[in-house]
């Protein structure tokens, strides 16, 4: 693990091969249920690089009309969310140091020319609640800077089955995706490939 004073760690290779798998397969079976869908900037209405959809009570959403909001359904489907595995909870319950359980696991589907630029997770009210994410697939490179837009970054590959925490002043820095390095892990089935999931677990209100 590394940590540093600021509340950020990495957990390189928290789920192994096997228990990586098995998640990809209740991931996977969920996303069947409630695909993908193309997320908007707001105004502009142009489209992110990555694909999109939830699990749990609340999910996160951003197109042209609504911008960036979190809401209970499925923005095509209109049904709701399928529920977070229990794997993920655990995850959370033993990373998070948070005593609530997260309410929205966004699923972030890289295919091998998507990125994310540098941006702070800041639609929650819970804000001082970490953010978890777990790396499913083909590897990528991972940026994390601080409080401002500005400041130094440092860059760092996430593995799939590796774990980042953004918690303590972490949770209010800037991070992205620069790129997948495509081809560079075998564990989603075929038509996944080559691609990266990541999963974000966040708490989004400070109470039931
Ligand atoms: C995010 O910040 O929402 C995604 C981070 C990642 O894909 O690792
Ligand atoms: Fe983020």
């Amino acid at each position: 693990m590394i940590g540093t004073s600021d509340g950020f760690s990495l957990h390189s290779g928290w789920f192994d091969r096997g228990a990586q798998h098995a998640l990809a397969q209740e991931i996977l079976e969920r996303v069947a249920r409630s695909p993908l869908y193309q997320p908007t900037m707001p105004r502009t209405g142009k489209p992110l690089s990555v694909k999109m959809t939830n699990l749990g009570p609340l999910g996160w959403m951003t197109d042209k009309q609504g911008g960036y909001r979190y809401q209970s359904r499925h923005p095509v489907t209109d049904e709701p969310w399928p529920d977070i595995p229990e794997t993920l909870i655990a995850l959370w319950d033993a990373v998070s140091g948070w005593p609530d359980p997260p309410q929205a696991c966004l699923v972030n589907w890289y295919g091998p020319d998507a990125r994310m630029g540098l941006h702070v997770d800041a639609d929650e009210d819970a804000k001082s609640a970490p953010v978890v994410s777990v790396s499913l697939g083909d590897a990528a490179r991972f940026r994390l800077g601080g409080p401002t837009r500005k400041g130094p970054t440092r860059s760092m590959r996430l593995n799939s089955g590796d774990v980042v925490v953004l918690g303590g002043e972490s949770r209010r820095f800037h991070h992205g995706v620069d790129r997948i390095y495509a081809g560079s892990s075998t564990l989603l089935p075929p038509d996944w490939r080559p691609g990266r999931i990541n999963l974000t677990l966040r708490r989004v209100r400070q109470s039931f």
